[in-house]
């Protein structure tokens, strides 16, 4: 067995064990993750534990509104992955690719650039019994082949995300793909390429929104430009 100093993602899944509980996820009780209290807190301990200042916040320990709507969507609607290869895009904690697995998808890929969520998502499905495969990768400049279904939480909060996740996005539909996003109100998501599927009061950590629930969306891309 290799020790936590020569396997970095053991050490990962032990400090992400020590700094954060697990418990169920409000609106989707259905699964547990490994969460945070405190955000501010746990990004300052990580940051020690790494031993360097300016990692990105970590998103990996809640479960954001759009993620939080489209597992409730998927556990609500299982049809849309069940059998079919999923791709959890940008996943985080990894909550909506365990939605999907849960719910019987074929095979499924939760794709992150932060090596913490990459631990979190294999801890956190070890947790739901379900088998999500964590990817530390950047799959934006492709098209998610061979996922069927891909399925997306949260990612237009930012400009510059947004302008490379609606081209990924569209390529992955444009090849057959059914794409499904979930976003609470945020600025970059352009909302007329899309059709609204459902919509819900989710539960937030109001430390990190400026509400304790926000209204969100689960979409779905339409064919076309
Ligand atoms: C707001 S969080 C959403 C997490 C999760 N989908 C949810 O809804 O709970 C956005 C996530 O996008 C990830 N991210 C940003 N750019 C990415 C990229 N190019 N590929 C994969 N993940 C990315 C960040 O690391 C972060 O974990």
């Amino acid at each position: 067995m290799l020790s936590h100093l020569e396997n970095p993602a053991a050490a990962d899944g032990a400090f992400i064990r020590t700094a954060t509980r697990l418990g169920p996820v409000p609106f989707v009780p259905e699964i547990s993750l490994y969460m945070a209290e405190d955000a501010i807190e746990l990004w300052e301990t990580t940051e020690r534990e790494r031993g360097r200042e300016g990692l990105p916040p970590p998103f990996w320990a809640f479960a954001w509104a759009g993620g939080t709507g489209v597992a409730r969507y998927v556990l609500d609607h299982p049809e849309l992955v069940t059998g079919r290869r999923v791709l959890d895009l940008a996943a985080g904690s990894g909550l909506v690719g365990i939605a999907a697995a849960l719910c019987g998808a074929g095979e499924v890929l939760a794709a992150e650039i932060d090596s913490y969520a990459v631990a979190a998502i294999g801890i956190n499905a070890e947790a739901n019994g379900v088998a999500v495969t964590g990817l530390d990768a950047d799959l934006l400049d492709g098209d998610g082949a061979p996922a069927e279904v891909v399925l997306a939480g949260d990612v237009f909060y930012e400009r510059e995300m947004a302008a490379r996740f609606l081209p990924f996005l569209e390529r992955a539909q444009a090849r057959g793909a059914t794409v499904v996003v979930g976003d609470p109100g945020r600025a970059y998501l352009p909302r007329h390429r899309f059709t609204a599927l459902a919509e819900y009061q989710v539960p937030v950590v109001a430390d990190l929104e400026d509400a304790s629930v926000k209204r969100t969306t689960v979409w779905r891309l339409n064919p076309g430009g």
